[in-house]
C-alpha cells in the first residue's frame, strides 16, 4: 500500500504541532538569538506574487551554479573558486557594524563566506535602504594589512598601498570589491545582544548586482571567514516559518543552537547526516543524498546521480537557505515527476511557458465533491529521512494556475531548497560535521 499524505484543502493549511523549540537559556558559552526576515516581507505583496517572486529568485540563483561550466573550460576546480555562487538570497539578518553600531540588514548566504557592506566613499554602489558604512566615523576600523591572516584566507588578496584588497564575483553579475578590514560587530536580538570585535569583514567601494533589500551579504559557510567560522563557535540552526507567514524566522547561533527543546514525541526523533567536503567548492554544506521516496515507494535513482564528481567537483547535492525550491540533478528529477504524474490522480497541465520555472504541475482546483490524496516524499540521507509536511512540496503555482511540485530540474548538482525545510529546525553543526533537522512550529517559537 502507498503511504499517502493529508487529502489537500483548496490553499494548503499551516502546520500545528503543539511542541517546543529553540531558544532554551544556553549553558554558558557565546551565543545570540537573530530574527531572520524574508527579503520580501512587509512589502506588501499578495501570497501568489510572494510565491512567484520567490521561485523566480530561485532560477537566478541555480543558474549562476550552472554557469561554472561555462566560467573556465577545462578548468572546473579553479572556476569552482572564484564563483562564489550567491547574489540573490532569501533571508535577511540585522546586525549592527563599528563604534557606535549602525544597523543594517544583510542577506543570510549559506553558499559563500565573506561579511560584506558597501561602504563610504563609495564608487559604485547598488541601491540599498540604509546609509553606506563610513569607517571614518567608526573608532573601532581597521583596515588589515596584505599579511594579515585574513588577507591569506581570501581567493584572490591583492594589495594596494599595503592595505588588503578582496574581490569577491558571486556568479551572475553580482561582485564586490574593496578593503578587508576588522570592525567591531553587534548580534542579536534585545536580551542575547552581544558584541564582537576584531571580525574581518569587506568594505566595499565596488559593488554591482541586486542586495534584495539589504545592504550587503553575511556569509554562513565554512571557508575560514564567515562569520560562523569567526565567531569561534561555529554552529548555527534555523527554524524557517511558512512562506506565506508573516511571522519572522529565527536563527540561533553558538551555545543557542541545539535541538534538545524541541519535543521529539510529538515531531519526531532529531535525525543527522555527515556533511561532504567538495574540495572544489569547500565553502558549501554538501550532503551524502542517498535516495528519493514518492508514495512509499524508494525510486529506481541511482545515488551516483546525488554524488560530487571526484575529477572535477562537479555535482552532488547542497543544502541551501538562499534558494527557494528544490532543484535535482537528471535523472532523477524525470524520475521523481514520473512518479508524481502516476500516483496523482488530476490532469497534467502542459507547462509549456519558457519563463515557468515549475513543470509539474496539475488542473486545480480538482473537481467538485472529489477526495485527493497526494503521495508522501521522503528525501533520504546517509543516516537521516527527511519526510516532508505536504506544504514543503506542493504549491498552487500562480503562473501557472496549476497544483505543483515544488521542484525542478537541474542541469548540474541537486540544491535542497529553503522551501522544503519550512517548518523544521536545522541545526549545522560544523565542529562534528553533522547536518540535523527536526520538524518543528517555526511560527510559535
Ligand atoms: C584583526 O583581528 C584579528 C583577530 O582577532 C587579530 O589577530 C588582528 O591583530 C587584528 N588586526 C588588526 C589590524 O586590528
Ligand atoms: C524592497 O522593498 C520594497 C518595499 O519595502 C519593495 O517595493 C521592493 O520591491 C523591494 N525591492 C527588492 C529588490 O526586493
Ligand atoms: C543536547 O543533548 C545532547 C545529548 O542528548 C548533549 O550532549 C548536549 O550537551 C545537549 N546540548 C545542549 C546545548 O544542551
Ligand atoms: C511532549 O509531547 C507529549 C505529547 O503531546 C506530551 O505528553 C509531553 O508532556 C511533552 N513533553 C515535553 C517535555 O513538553
Ligand atoms: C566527471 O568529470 C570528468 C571530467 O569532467 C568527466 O570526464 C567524467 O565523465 C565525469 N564523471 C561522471 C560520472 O559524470
Ligand atoms: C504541449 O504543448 C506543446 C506546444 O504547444 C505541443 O506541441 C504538445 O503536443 C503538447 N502536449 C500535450 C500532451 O498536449
Ligand atoms: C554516502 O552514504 C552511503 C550510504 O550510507 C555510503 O555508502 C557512502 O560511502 C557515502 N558517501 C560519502 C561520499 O560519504
Amino acid at each position: 500500500m502507498p503511504r499517502l499524505a493529508a487529502i489537500l484543502v483548496v490553499l494548503l493549511p499551516p502546520l500545528l504541532l503543539l511542541s517546543t523549540v529553540g531558544a532554551e537559556a544556553p549553558r554558558g558559552g557565546f551565543g545570540f538569538v537573530a530574527t531572520l526576515r524574508h527579503v520580501d516581507a512587509n512589502a506588501g505583496y499578495t501570497k501568489a506574487q510572494l510565491l512567484s517572486r520567490a521561485i523566480l529568485r530561485s532560477r537566478a540563483r541555480v543558474a549562476t551554479l550552472q554557469s561554472l561550466a561555462t566560467l573556465a573550460p577545462g578548468d572546473a576546480i579553479t572556476a569552482a573558486r572564484i564563483l562564489v555562487r550567491a547574489s540573490d538570497g532569501e533571508y535577511l539578518m540585522d546586525m549592527g557594524i563599528g563604534t557606535p553600531p549602525k544597523f543594517y540588514s544583510a542577506i543570510l548566504d549559506t553558499g559563500s563566506d565573506l561579511i560584506w557592506t558597501q561602504c563610504a566613499p563609495c564608487l559604485l554602489c547598488v541601491d540599498q535602504p540604509t546609509p553606506y558604512f563610513d569607517p571614518t566615523q567608526s573608532s573601532t576600523y581597521r583596515a588589515l594589512g596584505c599579511s594579515s591572516s585574513g588577507c591569506n584566507a581570501l581567493y584572490y588578496p591583492l594589495c594596494y598601498q599595503k592595505t588588503c584588497v578582496y574581490q569577491y564575483f558571486y556568479g551572475d553579475s553580482a561582485n564586490t570589491a574593496g578593503v578587508l578590514a576588522n570592525e567591531t560587530f553587534t548580534f542579536g536580538t534585545d536580551t542575547t545582544r552581544v558584541t564582537v570585535p576584531s571580525i574581518a569583514f569587506g568594505c566595499g567601494n565596488l559593488n554591482a548586482g541586486s542586495l534584495a533589500n539589504g545592504s550587503g551579504m553575511v556569509g554562513f559557510g565554512r571557508g575560514s571567514l564567515s562569520l560562523v567560522s569567526q565567531l569561534g563557535s561555529p554552529r548555527f540552526s534555523y527554524c524557517l516559518t511558512s512562506f506565506l507567514s508573516p511571522v519572522p524566522s529565527r536563527l540561533y547561533f553558538g551555545a543557542y543552537a541545539t535541538l534538545n527543546s524541541t519535543n521529539a514525541s510529538t515531531s519526531g526523533p532529531v535525525q543527522s547526516t555527515p556533511f561532504v567536503v567538495n574540495p572544489a567548492l569547500p565553502t558549501m554544506y554538501f550532503l551524502n543524498m542517498t535516495g528519493i521516496s514518492v508514495g512509499g515507494y524508494r525510486l529506481p535513482i541511482d545515488p551516483a546521480v546525488f554524488a560530487i564528481n571526484d575529477t572535477d567537483g562537479t555535482g552532488g547535492t547542497i543544502i541551501d537557505s538562499g534558494t527557494t525550491i528544490t532543484y535535482l540533478a537528471e535523472p532523477a528529477y524525470s524520475v521523481v515527476r514520473a512518479a508524481f504524474v502516476a500516483q496523482i490522480k488530476l490532469p497534467l497541465l502542459n507547462v509549456t511557458d519558457d519563463t515557468a520555472v515549475l513543470d509539474t504541475c496539475f488542473k486545480w482546483p480538482p473537481p467538485p465533491r472529489r477526495s485527493l490524496t497526494l503521495p508522501q516524499v521522503v528525501l533520504h540521507f546517509d543516516g537521516a529521512d527527511m519526510e516532508l509536511p505536504l506544504q514543503n512540496y506542493m504549491l498552487v503555482d500562480p503562473v501557472s494556475g496549476g497544483l505543483c511540485l515544488a521542484m525542478a530540474t537541474s542541469s548540474d548538482g541537486s540544491i535542497i531548497g529553503s522551501f522544503q525545510h519550512q517548518n523544521f529546525h536545522v541545526l549545522y553543526d560544523l565542529e562534528n560535521s553533522l547536518l540535523s533537522f527536526v520538524p518543528a512550529p517555526c511560527n510559535l517559537i
